[in-house]
């Protein structure tokens, strides 16, 4: 039985250790220095939907852009005002939106009035 789980240790620490050489391997591809000599240019694909003017709209504008085009609230069916202060409320606790507690309600109501429903 001791045998058994020192073989185990030394499976797992040789397991570890290719693991971490992977990693080193892939971190240092992806540290690399761009290519100074290289040009890239990317078009992005234009936004179908903005959203209008209206109360709460420069909010928005500031706040559900940053990581992602207004798309994102146009190609959802439409929601109500909970749902939409709960897909907000989402953005904030799961993906790390930067809003403050009193930007949720004025974010929801101005999104039921671009893609809502009673
Ligand atoms: C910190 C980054 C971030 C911010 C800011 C942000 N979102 Fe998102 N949002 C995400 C991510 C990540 C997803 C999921 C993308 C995916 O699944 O492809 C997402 C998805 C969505 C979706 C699709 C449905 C869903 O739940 O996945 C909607 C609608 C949406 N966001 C609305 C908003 C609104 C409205 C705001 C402004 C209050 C906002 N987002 C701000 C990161 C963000």
């Amino acid at each position: 039985m001791r045998n058994t789980s020192i073989l185990g240790a030394a499976a797992c620490a040789a397991i570890a250790a290719a693991a971490l050489a992977g990693s080193a391997v892939r971190a240092a591809a992806v540290a690399a220095p761009p290519n100074p000599n290289v040009t890239v240019s990317v078009t992005l694909p234009a936004e179908r939907q903005l959203f209008k003017d209206g109360a709460g709209a420069d909010l928005a504008r500031a706040k559900c852009q940053i990581c992602h085009s207004s798309d994102y609230v146009f190609t959802q069916p439409p929601m109500t005002r909970a749902q939409w202060l709960a897909e907000v409320t989402k953005m904030k606790n799961v993906y790390g939106a930067p809003l403050e507690e009193s930007q949720l309600e004025p974010i929801a109501a101005y999104l039921v009035t671009q893609n809502g429903k009673e």
